[in-house]
């Protein structure tokens, strides 16, 4: 059996031009244009690139696009007011501050302080509950790419079981939540995992979060399941240049497997269309 390659670049355009279709329209019929602010700290490369795809993706949606540096020994304090004045600013409906932060700047603080109606982020602790709920909410956009791959290829999803390998804040906890929205049964799995290999076995779909190098290998993978790869980790190839491999070894899952996302070109663009998503659906509620 080779797996299906489920081609999230692919998938990204279509919600990407759905969006822009959406905001010509808010711009056509209300005079109305959602804005979205990216607040980058530091130099991280990789975060710089995730910072520019963002605002080149927003700008290409026909979106209004704010990006605020900061060097890296800036105060909290100074974090703190340029979220302020962006909560207060009407022509931006989205904050999203790139993290990770500096070690000065207390990261929960930060998105603390963000106006939960401007989390496109999702990483409030008030979108977070009221996800957890069932009420609406802004939802993290890496897991909501996610669940819209695996409803795009399994349709409903209830009943199936499902592992996340990872308990990150901005993946694997509100991933396991969104699976369990959809009536799966969810195991969530990380570093302190008896017999890990075993636990993925049993998925009917596997999700991994764990910033590992090709952790989950062929084996560990039920024949047929649907495997997305979150990760994205720049190793050394054989002819000493780098390349991107997730956190699945893809080449021997993609024998078990029924489905699976490459990397590059799997999760990574459905994130940036489920952010430009997030920033029309917080601007509409904004608007009333
Ligand atoms: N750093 C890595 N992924 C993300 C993300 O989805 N959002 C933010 N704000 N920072 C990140």
């Amino acid at each position: 059996m080779t797996a299906e390659i489920i081609d999230g670049k692919a998938f990204a355009e279509t919600v990407k031009a759905r969006v822009g279709r959406q905001v010509e329209a808010l711009k056509k019929n209300h005079d109305f244009t959602p804005g979205l602010a990216v607040v980058l700290v530091g130099e991280d490369p990789a975060s710089q690139v995730y910072v520019r795809n963002k605002n080149k993706s927003t700008v290409a949606a026909g979106m209004k696009s704010e990006e605020i540096r900061l060097a890296d020994t800036v105060s909290e304090e100074e974090v703190l007011a340029v979220v302020h004045r962006l909560n207060d600013d009407p022509t931006i409906h989205g904050i999203l501050v790139q993290l990770p932060l500096p070690k000065q700047v207390d990261e929960m603080a930060v998105l603390d302080a963000i106006n939960p109606e401007k989390d496109v982020d999702g990483f409030h602790v008030i979108n977070t509950g009221r996800q957890a709920v069932g009420l609406p909410a802004m939802v993290p956009c890496t897991p909501l790419g996610c669940i819209m791959m695996l409803k795009d290829r399994l349709g409903d999803l209830s009943g199936l079981n499902a592992v996340v390998v990872g308990r990150s804040n901005i993946v694997g906890k509100p991933m396991a939540s969104l699976l369990l929205a959809e009536n799966c049964t969810v195991t969530i799995a990380h570093s302190r995992t008896k017999d890990l290999p075993a636990v993925v076995r049993g998925a009917d779909i596997v999700v991994a979060a764990v910033g590992r190098p090709e952790m989950v290998r062929g084996d560990w993978i039920k024949p047929g399941a649907t495997v997305i790869d979150v990760g994205i980790n720049r190793i050394e190839g054989e002819n000493g240049k780098t390349r991107l491999v997730g956190d699945v070894a893809f080449d021997e899952a993609k024998a078990v497997a029924g489905a699976i996302t490459p990397v590059p070109g799997g999760v990574g663009p459905m994130t940036i269309a489920c952010l430009l998503a997030n920033t029309v659906t917080a601007a509409c509620r904004q608007a009333g």
